[in-house]
Formats: structure tokens, sequence, C-alpha cells
């Protein structure tokens, strides 16, 4: 009989398995990420997360109406932003990643949360892996008074970890970060693949089986040998990650899967001296600092998850001087700012291969609503033409590739925002405005393909 193979070859970014080398990873497509480790022995139970419940029944099947519920009682985070997106508030027991580059404000974040849980009586661990008691200190130092049960541990041993745990049965626990934790039973160095998966795999076991909250920070890594925290994110109950600009202060947190919530819900936050503040208006906060009457810039609306957010599109066309003009996206898909130009050349004749392009959604936030459509068109004939869109004026609506304008969801909340920070106009899908209540808080003109569009400038 052949002899069991002691390694396999694991990807970084998402753990796919395989006995063998590859240049690319077939699952995620990522070059470059396959790591040898060793195969985990007797992992703790692949199946943990269907049996690993509180309500055990020694695997009978059961009707749902034998299910009880009990409480789900959801605790606040003292955050309305953070609440949003984990959708409406913490569910005990759940298990949640928080992911970001380091140094975007995981540790701050959840080191605020935890102030204001304790603070409203809650027995919270923070185990870090990362910091000295010493470097908590002085960030606590910076966000302010922190009272009642908020405990730190520095730890890396996940037994250890446990150990505490189960001794002092908080309400939550914060990992900051996994990819430090290890397990002794599990040969490989902490951060690889194996070791971050059990890892998760224990916290789990406590989170269901003691009905404890644990959050998870996981840092993004392009290089190097440690695992992403994208190997975990089928293991855990909701996903977030914190983004943003390095050099900007606002950071965003996105929800990419929540079991008890909407996903595609954002939270903003602004990273100030003395920790993060949250941002209740984004749209007042993302168009500050516009350049009134300038070309190329036009205001969308953009719905992320329930709310929606205006945001400013920019487009700067400029005579090319090479052969193949250069054309850039930042904030939004590059591909669809090239489909977009070539309708533009197509369905009106503008000559589009003459001009470098530029698109840029203002603010450094990334927005990938096809309702943006519209609005980068707009930008981009306004920029050419040399023609300011008036600054009052707000435009939303998918391009299809015809030319024609299609209808998006929401645009009752899209022109409610817009009437609400004082937009005069809004230019829609002639489809939406149809289906649409009346109203005089502002002018509604719809349009059912571009060249149509193009003329209101
Ligand atoms: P941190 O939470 O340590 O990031 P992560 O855990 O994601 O790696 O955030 C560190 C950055 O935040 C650091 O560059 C300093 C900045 N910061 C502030 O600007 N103000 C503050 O009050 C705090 C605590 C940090
Ligand atoms: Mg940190």
């Amino acid at each position: 009989m052949a002899k069991a193979k002691a390694t396999a070859f694991f990807c970084k970014e998402c753990g796919y398995e395989s006995a063998k080398w590859m240049g690319q990873c077939p699952a995620c497509r990522e070059w470059n990420t396959m790591v040898e480790e060793p195969v985990a022995k007797g992992s703790s139970s692949r199946y943990a997360a269907v049996t690993g419940g509180t309500e055990r029944r020694n695997g009978k099947p059961v009707k749902l109406s034998e299910v009880s519920l009990g409480e789900q009682e959801r605790v606040s985070t003292g955050y309305r932003e953070l609440d949003r997106v984990l959708g409406s508030g913490i569910v005990a027991g759940s298990l949640v990643l928080v992911g970001g580059d380091p140094g975007i404000g995981k540790s701050t974040l959840l080191l605020q949360v935890c102030r204001n849980l304790a603070g409203t009586g809650h027995k919270v661990l923070y185990i870090s892996g990362e910091e000295s008691l010493r470097q908590i200190k002085l960030r606590a130092g910076r966000i302010g008074e922190i009272s009642g049960e908020l405990y730190f541990l520095c730890e890396t041993s996940l037994d250890a970890v446990g150990d505490a745990i189960r001794e002092m049965s908080p309400e939550m626990v914060i990992i900051d970060s996994i990819q430090t934790m290890y397990r002794e039973d599990i040969a490989s160095a902490p951060g690889s693949v194996s070791q971050v998966r059990e890892s998760t795999n224990i916290l789990m076991q406590i989170a269901k089986g003691m009905g404890i909250t644990v959050f998870i920070i996981g840092h993004v890594t392009k290089e190097g040998v440690v695992a992403g925290p994208r190997v975990l994110e089928h293991m855990v109950d909701t996903v977030l990650y914190f983004e943003g600009e390095r050099n900007a202060s606002y950071r965003i947190l996105r929800g990419v899967k929540n079991r008890f919530g909407s996903t595609n819900e954002i939270g903003v936050f602004e990273m100030q001296e003395k920790g993060l503040v949250e941002v209740e208006n984004p749209s007042e906060y993302l168009l500050s600092g516009r350049p009134e009457e300038a070309s190329g810039a036009v205001v969308a609306c953009s719905i992320e998850g329930t709310r929606p957010i205006l945001l400013e599109v920019q487009a700067l066309l400029a005579q090319t001087s090479y052969g193949t003009p250069r054309r850039t996206a930042a904030g939004t898909d590059y591909n669809r700012v090239n489909l977009l130009m070539a309708v533009l050349e197509k369905r009106c004749h503008y000559e589009m291969s003459r001009y470098d392009a530029y698109v840029n959604i203002a603010g450094g936030v990334r927005m990938n609503e096809p309702a943006l459509d519209l609005a980068i068109v707009m930008a981009l004939v306004s920029s050419m033409k040399d023609r300011a869109v008036n600054p009052r004026t707000i435009i939303f609506g998918e391009v299809g590739l015809s030319g024609e304008i299609r209808a998006v969801s929401m645009a009752e909340q899209r022109v409610n925002e817009a009437a609400k920070l004082g937009f005069e106009t809004c230019i829609l899908p002639q489809v939406c405005l149809d289906k649409m209540k009346r109203t005089d808080r502002i002018a509604l003109r719809g349009v059912s393909n571009i060249r149509e569009a193009i003329g209101m400038l």
C-alpha cells in the first residue's frame, strides 16, 4: 500500500489543497500562492460547523419546528455604522472575521468596541498576539477612558487561549490576529494555511459551544507565506473587510458575508487623533470640497446595502500622443469604463480613440454599481466638450450596449437622498420615472438613451 503523503500544497489566498505544486491556483486564479505544508493529522473535525452547535442532537434529524430559537438577542457595539454592517448588532455566539491591510485600524476599531461593551456592563477579553500590554495601554490612552470588565491577554498559543476563555467565560473575545495564533500539535509555522484554519476551527467550537462572540482579526497580505483571511471566509458567520486609502483618513467597513443580516452594507469611519470616529452622513463627506463648474465632474448616487450614497465621478480626457490611448479607472471597474467608451464611440460617434481617459471616483472609495454608468458617460462627454455639468444635478442609470438607459433598483431612495442634500435636478432612467411618485422637491428628468442624456448637458 502506498504511504500517505505527510505534506500537501495549499493556496495561501483561498486555502485550495492540492497534491502537487502549481504555478496558478485553479480555485482563485492567483499566481504563485501555493505553499507546501504538513497535512494536519486528525484534523479537528471538518464538520464542526454543523455539529458544533449548542443543540447537538446525537446526529438525529429534527424538524425545524422542534428547534428552539432561544433568545436571539443582539448587542449593540456602540457604533451605529458597525451595527448596521453586522445586521443591527452582534449576535451572541457568532464568529466574526475582520480583515484588512496592516495598519488600516482593525485593532483600534475593536479596542473601541471593547471599550463600549465593557462600559455597558459586558465582560470582554482582548487577546493580542502582536502587541505587548504596554503598546495596548498606549493605544488605549489615545482612545479615551476604559471602565468596566475589559481584560487583556498577550498570548499566541491557542491552548492557553482556550484555557483562559474557559476559565473566564467572557461574553466576547477578540483575537488579534489569527495569523499569530498557533497550535502545538500542528507542525507548520504560525500564519500558515493549516495553522490558521485549525486555530479558527478551535475558536469556532469555543464560540458555538459556550455561546461566546469571537471577533477574529486577519491581515490581508500580498506576499510572504502568511495565509490571508479569505482562507477562513467559509468557516465564520460574518466577514467584514476594513478598507481605505492609507493616506486618506476615512475607512470603509464592508460586509461581504453575513449569516445574520444583509451583505453589501458599508460603515464609514474616520481615523482621527483619538481613534476612529463614525461618519454618519457619508454623502456629505464624499462631496465636500467638490469643485463647482468644473468640466468632467458629475454627482452620482450608488446604493450600498440599504443606504444611498452620493459621490462624485470625475473624468479627464486628454488628446493622446500614442497609438494606443491610455485608460485608467480608479475606484471603479476598468472594463466597464472601456465598455462605456466603446458605446459612446459607436452610438454617438465620438472619437474616443483620440483621447487618453482617466476616470476616478473622488474620495478614494470603490463603487461598482451599474447605476454609475450614466454618470461616467456624462463625465466623459463633459470633459471632452469641456463643458461643466450643473453642480446641482445628480445623475444615475445603467447604460446598455445599444446606448439605452436601463432601470436601476431603489430609484426613489436615490432621489430622496439627492433632494435631502439640496440637489435641484435629477437625471434618471425614464422607466424608473414612470414608476415613481411625483415630487416637487427636485426636478426629475427621465432619459431613455445616452443621446437624450447628453442633450441635457
Ligand atoms: P491599527 O489599529 O494598529 O491597525 P491594524 O490593527 O489594522 O494593523 O491602526 C494603526 C494606525 O492607526 C496607525 O497608523 C496609527 C493610526 N491611529 C490614529 O491615527 N489615531 C489613533 O487614535 C490610533 C489609535 C491609531
Ligand atoms: Mg493590529
